[in-house]
């Protein structure tokens, strides 16, 4: 399998897991439901879930005991983004192809759905019984969704709005809004693993926080170059909105040259695995090549 293949593999799966685990649209209360599902089925590329069955498979992890931290990661991701594209914070309309979640439904719904699907990730970790990790995996989730993670960054990035932050400081919001999350994704696969040495842990933990930060400034490379219809958001957004980013801070060529240096850099800290961590290497790759 090609890497776009195993993406689909992974997506389908995941998507399976998470179709298991989200209240159906007919159950009480609908209307929350109805948003909490919009929020997760309407596309999305599935990195993070990938990224966890990824790395617990270049650890020798069976596919279906990654299930849960998959879901479980992906459903911060999409409780991060219906909150992020609120209009008190981005203020964004489109998401994925669709009229993001507050635009089809309300500010209200968008609110309780992103609230809702925070708490769905965590029941999901606490729900795995066969896996003496579980409370491990909580731990690391809930430090990569809160404020020093996620959350924070993303504290960092509404107080940063319309100045120009030093390169230390632009990094620092990316480790964290987006970093945080990737980087979990990664020690949640390695976690899933009977068997991990620290030397294994620490390097998949570097991996995970070079390609994290590079999936951010690639983002933002992408508002500049690409179209609202391939991106299925807003292209152009974070210029209207004077956001802090890399290519604003260091121009196009050095974003995507400092971009290149992060994965090269993930690469190497894989240099001792064998070919069952050859999806992760192709992973890191396709982040800075991907053009949605
Ligand atoms: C977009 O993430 C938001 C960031 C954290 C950069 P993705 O690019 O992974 O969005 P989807 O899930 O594929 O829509
Ligand atoms: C998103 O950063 C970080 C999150 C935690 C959601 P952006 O605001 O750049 O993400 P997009 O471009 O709206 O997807
Ligand atoms: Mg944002
Ligand atoms: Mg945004
Ligand atoms: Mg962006």
């Amino acid at each position: 399998m090609d890497l776009a293949e195993k993406l689909t593999h992974y997506q389908q799966r995941v998507d399976s897991y998470l179709d298991q685990h989200l209240p159906k649209e007919r159950i009480a209360p609908e209307n929350l439901h109805q948003a909490m599902r919009y929020s997760v089925f309407t596309g999305g590329k599935r990195v993070r879930p990938a990224l966890v069955y990824m790395a617990g498979h270049a650890l020798g992890v069976t596919e279906s005991a990654l299930d849960a931290p998959a879901a479980a990661v992906e459903l911060i991701h999409a409780y991060s983004l219906v909150h992020d594209d609120l209009p008190a914070m981005d203020n964004d309309d489109l998401r994925r192809g669709q009229p993001t979640c507050h635009k089809k439904f309300d500010e209200a719904r968008a609110i309780l759905a992103g609230d809702a699907l925070q708490t769905l990730a965590f029941y999901v970790l606490s729900q795995q019984t066969e896996q003496i990790n579980a409370l491990k995996m909580i731990e690391i989730l809930s430090l990569a969704a809160g404020s020093r993670g996620m959350a924070g960054g993303q504290a960092i990035d509404m107080a940063a709005v319309g100045q120009s932050l030093s390169i230390t400081r632009l990094e620092n919001m990316h480790i964290h809004k987006t970093g945080a999350l990737i980087r979990a994704s990664v020690l949640l696969g390695a976690w899933t693993a009977a068997k991990v040495s620290h030397a294994q842990l620490n390097r998949l933990d570097h991996y995970g926080k070079c390609i994290g930060l590079a999936f951010q400034i690639k983002d933002d490379i992408l508002d500049v170059e690409s179209s609202t219809e391939a991106l299925g958001k807003r292209q152009g957004a974070d210029d209207m909105r004077y956001k802090p980013t890399y290519p604003a801070l260091l121009g196009l060529d050095a974003a995507k040259q400092m971009a290149q240096e992060w994965v090269a850099d993930a690469l190497a800290s894989l240099a001792d695995f064998d070919d069952k961590a050859e999806s992760l290497r192709a992973l890191a790759r396709y982040i800075i090549q991907r053009d949605y």
